[in-house]
């Protein structure tokens, strides 16, 4: 057989690495397994304590305390500009915080951990915009989430253990993509990309998801769809869901909180922080 000239988009990743952490996969180091040995005695998988992050002088994070408990599926509303992404920063290693304590399970210091670590320990973050190898097929970009220490064309020449490739076939399953399979990413609507990069998140097996506004763009159909998808994917996981759509945080979440100046304005159920004055002169409105 003749040998095939590689294309040019195979050669390097189709991303710009400055552009947006979002888009840096291998600084976020997809392509380990979750640490599966995590130390979560206490029912907690995640404690930020008294967290303090500023900006030139402005505080984007004040005295910030959350927890969130094993297979918890967690939302955090609040108006722009409260935090919400600021803390997920904190939370992968993006932005170290002036002071105060950020835990993954008992043991794992998040503070003291580089972003590639952090993402090898199990935490996995899907930003706003997708970003998945739109020249590639859509199994192709699972492969290569399974893979990433290598470039993208040695990754794709690697063969797949029978293994690895049921593990494909069931995340094209969980994330309804079994069809598309073979198709170009670039071809699939905004939706469908979304559930392609959570489905590589998921290749990785994170114990812990942050989703920052997952379905902002959306159709009502594949909001359903994404609310069905967490909810299945809560217990085996915990999930951190910045959300601004109420009727998609009434859907699934167990456990609201409300961020607002940088701190916890209330937590509860969606029922209890919807009736706090505070939430509603803040956020909700009358
Ligand atoms: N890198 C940065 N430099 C300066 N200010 C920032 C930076 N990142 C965030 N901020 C500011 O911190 C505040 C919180 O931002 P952010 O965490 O993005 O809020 P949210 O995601 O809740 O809308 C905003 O006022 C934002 O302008
Ligand atoms: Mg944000």
């Amino acid at each position: 057989m003749r040998a095939t000239p590689v294309p040019e988009f195979m050669l390097e990743p189709a991303y710009d690495p400055n552009s947006d952490a979002g888009t840096s996969r291998d600084s976020l180091g997809l392509g380990r397994a979750a640490g599966a040995g995590l130390d979560v005695r206490h029912g907690t998988i995640l404690t930020l304590e008294d967290i303090n992050v500023s900006f030139d002088g402005f505080k984007a994070l004040t005295n910030l305390s959350l927890y969130i408990g094993v297979g918890e599926l967690r939302c955090i509303i609040g108006p722009n500009g409260a935090g919400k992404t600021t803390m997920m920063d904190v939370i992968t290693g993006k932005t170290r915080p002036d002071n105060g304590k950020a835990y993954f399970g008992e043991t794992l210091d998040l503070t003291r951990m580089s972003e590639v670590q952090i993402a090898q320990s199990g935490i996995g973050r899907k930003f706003q915009k997708p970003t998945v190898f739109e020249a590639l097929s859509v199994f192709e970009n699972l492969e290569l989430a399974l893979k990433t220490d290598k470039s993208v064309w040695a990754s794709l020449r690697a063969k797949l253990s029978g293994e690895q490739r049921d593990r494909i076939d069931e995340v094209l399953s969980t994330i309804k993509l079994e069809s598309s399979r073979h198709r170009t990413a670039g071809l699939l609507s905004h939706g469908q990309k979304q559930f392609l990069e959570i489905g590589m998140l998921l290749m990785q097996d994170p114990q812990l998801l942050l989703l920052d506004e997952p379905v902002a763009g959306m159709t009502d159909a594949e909001t359903e769809f994404t609310a069905e998808l967490f909810k299945s994917l809560a217990r085996k996981h915990s999930l951190m869901v910045v959300e601004h759509d109420m009727g998609f945080v009434g859907s699934i979440a167990d456990h609201v909180t409300v961020l607002h100046q940088g701190s916890v304005l209330a937590e509860g159920s969606l029922a209890d922080v919807q009736a706090d004055e505070r939430v509603i002169e803040v956020y909700l409105g009358r």
